[in-house]
């Protein structure tokens, strides 16, 4: 078996914190191995650009990096199976990859990424190419591992803001809906709706109804314009909704109508229609943010430093004992998880959605194990 000597690492799909841990991590065991890592730019872009510089990691440069947000290889949503090639034409360029690896002279590569960009690590192990992957995505929507990086610094950016919100909405007896991200599951909406103190909880999971939003808040609020000068209840309501929320027999609220490579429409909007149908139906007045990006920003928090070096030095773990085509995933709760190896293709067509039945009460539309 030749040996293991050089190997590459990327970063693909949105960007989350605890990538930049992750890569420190990988540096450092991979180090341990006499294994060298090189950066690889922008995901699975820098393995299709004619051989786009790749970046040389060791212990003093990734020294500092288990502080950093984002990703500082860089990140894109190009999926090399459907890729533009000169012409503009929409051609499987995956060939191009393969060759780029050997001319870069990568015994393996290490792909931190979610859904998509695992699911292309897949296919490619499929094709021969040795692959171990790291999963990552705020969602923490991935099959096959209990946490994916990114997920704790969100729930905390999160938090943070659902908690600001209500000084304004509890000082003008307002309807505060607040847009999080969250395509398929609702795991950050309804762990942060919790933490946050959201009265009512949006996921896509559940298609909601609104005449039972306006009931809730009408339980809450009361039904008479005096009702802000009463004392006796509550003046404010803050409702936490994911991007991909919607209501019974709705569809799925989307920016414009252009797709990714992966076939993904950008969501966007339910919170605003649920504000103005909140104003237009209630007596209630009501506002609405959508956290966008920045509920993924800044520096990593504890557990995902902590998760990100132990995804990377399992990681490196992997390639070492040339454990190909596998995901690193953790089962239990983070950081005191036991951490495996399950086959990549796990990612491949399942969502690791919130069990509605044991966690979501779907008539109060929120945590079934709280009571609000
Ligand atoms: O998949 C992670 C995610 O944060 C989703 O919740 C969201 O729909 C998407 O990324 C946003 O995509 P982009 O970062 O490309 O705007």
């Amino acid at each position: 078996m030749p040996e293991i000597k050089r190997i590459g690492v990327l970063t693909g799909g949105g960007d989350a914190p605890g990538l930049n841990p992750a890569i420190k991590g990988l540096v450092y065991r991979a180090s341990d191995y006499g294994i060298d890592v090189v950066g690889v730019y922008d995901g699975w872009r820098g393995l299709l650009d004619p051989l786009a510089e790749a970046l040389t990691l060791d212990r003093e440069s990734v020294r500092r990096w288990d502080r950093d947000g984002g990703t500082n290889l860089g990140s894109s949503r190009t999926n090399p199976f459907k890729s533009r090639n000169e012409e503009g034409e929409q051609v499987d360029r995956s060939a191009e990859v393969i060759t780029n690896i050997e001319a870069l002279s990568l015994d393996a590569i290490v792909v931190c990424g979610g859904e998509d960009t695992l699911g292309v690590a897949a296919k490619l192990s499929e094709k021969g190419v040795a692959v171990v992957g790291v999963p990552k995505t705020i969602d923490k929507d991935l099959a096959g591992t209990d946490y994916t990086l990114g997920f704790d610094t969100a729930l905390r950016n999160v938090t943070e803001i659902i908690e600001r919100s209500r000084t304004s909405a509890g000082s003008h007896g307002w309807v505060q809906v607040i847009e999080v991200m969250g395509r398929h599951a609702g795991h950050l909406a309804l762990w942060s709706g919790v933490a946050g103190g959201a009265h009512l909880i949006l996921i896509p999971e559940h298609p909601f109804r609104y005449e039972k939003i306006y009931h809730h808040l009408r339980e809450r609020l009361g039904d008479t314009r005096a009702r802000v000068r009463d004392r006796s209840r509550p003046r404010y309501s803050v409702i936490v909704v994911a991007e991909g929320a919607h209501a019974e027999g709705g569809e799925l609220v989307t920016v414009d109508d252009r797709h990714d490579a992966f076939g993904h429409a950008r969501l966007g909007g339910i919170g605003e229609i649920l504000a103005r149908r909140i104003k237009s139906e209630t007596p209630y007045d009501a506002r609405s943010v959508s956290l966008g990006h920045p509920q993924r920003g800044g520096t990593p928090s504890p557990i995902d430093r902590i998760m990100g070096m132990m995804f990377g030095a399992r990681a490196a773990e992997a390639v070492a004992a040339r454990e190909f085509g596998k995901m690193v995933s953790a089962r239990g709760v983070a950081p005191a998880c036991k951490l495996s190896l399950v086959e990549i293709t796990t990612v491949l067509g399942k969502i690791n959605m919130v069990n509605v039945a044991h966690h979501y009460d779907t008539e109060r539309y929120h945590m079934k194990e709280i009571g609000m």
